[in-house]
């Protein structure tokens, strides 16, 4: 017997992401659902009374489910996902189904403005970051800390903090680096006014990055919670910002401690602000030089997800610089292509460190999508 499940869509705030962001929503579903479930239910795209929907059909025919409560869980966390339908019975041909409604519990803490507030040239789309953040966490073999706070996260190339929000609003406790001065004080300054806006109870404190007597620049630690006890306690959430250059912070973290890395990689075109600088350097510069230390952090389980620009990140290089550090490339390549504008053809990159446990299992996802790109 099939179960069938209709995601709805919320509409996209950004017009170009918006003509993506169906096949997308397939290719996310694809690998969270995979990655947790084992195997990859039938995905479509469909319209239900006249609203985007993705088809979710799962037959019981043998493989591993989630019970109920896990399926819409997922589900509901899917990045695009405004709610969940269940299909109760699909009538003949060319009338609409009955649906009943899926009770979702809830992922998501603090308000959608920690996401939103922030508006800036080269801020990464949130909704885009949100499926990042959903495919390097499903990767991880820790993957269920997604949902109860601990899964380890850190973004290396932070800029003004959109994943590190978005982990926020997860109930995590993220890690970021970043290289730019003015985006770290930007960042600082932002959560600092939100937090005294909502009421947090909450401790920032920023110290200078010195090691064996090199200044590196400098490390923000961020502590809050609702309550004073919370915070007291200890069981307020943290975060860690390290305004350093992205290669050195295998020297600043523990080894082996983080489970899913996300990161939007420097495209390689001009960003305002971003222009010029000792430190630019082309992406895959910028990957050659951090996957090594960027790997040293990983447990053997993690999970990555790097955006690229395809224009100035071929998939094959891609492939090389990470195995040279010891990590293993498993998207195909376009897996998730779409044209952000005429300089930026853009793709994600699904890794995992050549010890994964479950590397070959994960490999195996790719195989059916290899020539099946939205
Ligand atoms: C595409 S942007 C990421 C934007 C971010 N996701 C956001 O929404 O704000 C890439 C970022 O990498 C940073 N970056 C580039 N090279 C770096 C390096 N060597 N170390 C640390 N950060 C670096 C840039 O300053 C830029 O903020």
């Amino acid at each position: 017997m099939a179960e069938v499940s209709l995601v709805l869509r919320a509409p996209s705030a950004n017009r170009v992401y918006a003509q993506a962001a169906g096949g997308l929503a397939v290719a996310e579903a694809r690998w969270v659902l995979g990655a947790h479930l084992g195997s990859v239910p039938a995905l479509r795209e469909r319209s239900i009374g006249g609203m985007a929907a993705l088809e979710v059909r799962q037959d019981h025919g043998g493989t591993a489910t989630a019970d109920e409560a896990d399926l819409g869980r997922l589900l509901g966390s899917l990045s695009s996902a405004l709610g969940v339908l269940d299909v109760a019975e699909e009538g003949p041909a060319g009338t609409a189904p009955l649906l009943r409604p899926r009770d979702l519990p809830g992922t998501l803490h603090h308000s959608a403005d920690l996401e939103t507030i922030l508006r800036y040239p080269g801020k990464t789309n949130e909704q885009f970051t949100a499926m990042l953040v959903n495919l390097a966490a499903a990767l991880s073999t820790r993957r269920a800390g997604l949902f109860d706070g601990a899964l380890a996260l850190l973004d290396p190339l932070c800029g003004r903090g959109t994943t590190l929000n978005r982990a926020l609003r997860l109930g995590l406790s993220p890690l970021g680096a970043e290289i730019d001065r003015k985006d770290v004080d930007a960042y600082r300054t932002f959560l600092s006014t939100w937090l005294r806006d909502h009421r947090y109870r909450h401790t920032l404190d920023s110290t200078r990055l010195t090691v064996r007597g090199e200044q590196l620049g400098t490390r923000l630690e961020v502590e809050f919670a609702a309550e004073k006890k919370a915070l007291r306690e200890g069981r307020g959430q943290h975060l860690t910002l390290l305004g350093c250059d992205t290669t050195r912070i295998g020297e600043l973290l523990p080894s082996r401690s983080v489970d899913a890395l996300v990161a939007d990689l420097p495209y390689g075109v001009q960003h305002g602000s971003r222009a010029g600088g000792a430190w630019q350097r082309s992406p895959l510069e910028v990957l050659r030089a951090a996957a090594p230390g960027w790997r040293s952090l990983l447990r053997d389980g993690a999970g990555l997800a790097l955006a690229v620009n395809r224009r100035t990140l071929a998939h094959d290089q891609a492939a090389a610089v990470l195995a040279e550090a010891g990590l293993r490339l498993l998207s195909p390549d376009g897996a998730f292509r779409h044209r952000v504008d005429q300089s930026i053809d853009r793709d994600v990159l699904l890794a995992v460190p050549t010890d994964h446990p479950r590397a070959e299992e994960l490999a195996a996802l790719a195989a059916d999508q290899e020539n099946d790109t939205p």
